[in-house]
């Protein structure tokens, strides 16, 4: 396993806690199929299918969190916003080459290294001041 699910800490809205344990399942069976793959598995298909779900996911938990942030009106927005730009780009540019054997070799390394501590440091700053803030505005 990639990412153990309480290595990602709880926030204070409910529906970014259940799109967060979705990504982590996502992308720890796009780790299990890596794994396959570089033992010489032919997981093409299933993994072209599960990198296009993890773009659609992680457009979704974006998208979502700010859409919050703009409904909530919190002043946050702006920065968080960037880092997720940021994420999208590089995470389409990584994803967009993974068939081949340097795409494969980059994604593979994306995945297993870049995102696990992306992804718990992302939540347990931004998302979690973000959350709070929301959960404030909200109660
Ligand atoms: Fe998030
Ligand atoms: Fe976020």
């Amino acid at each position: 396993m990639l990412i153990a699910k309480d290595a990602i800490p709880q926030v204070a809205i409910d529906i970014m806690n259940e799109v967060h344990d979705e990504e982590v399942v996502l992308l720890n069976d796009i780790d299990a199929l890596i794994e396959r793959r570089l033992s010489g598995e032919d997981v093409e298909e299933a993994l072209g299918a599960r990198i296009e779900d993890l773009m659609e996911h992680v457009e979704f938990h974006f998208s979502n969190e700010e859409r919050l942030m703009r409904e909530t009106g919190v002043p946050v927005y702006p920065i968080h916003r960037g880092e997720h730009d940021r994420v999208r780009d590089e995470l389409g540019t990584i994803c967009a080459d993974w068939r081949s054997e340097e795409g494969f070799a980059r994604f593979a390394a994306y995945i297993r290294q870049t995102m696990p501590p992306w992804f718990a440091n992302h939540v347990a700053t931004m998302d979690t001041v973000t959350a709070h803030m929301m959960s404030q505005v909200l109660a």
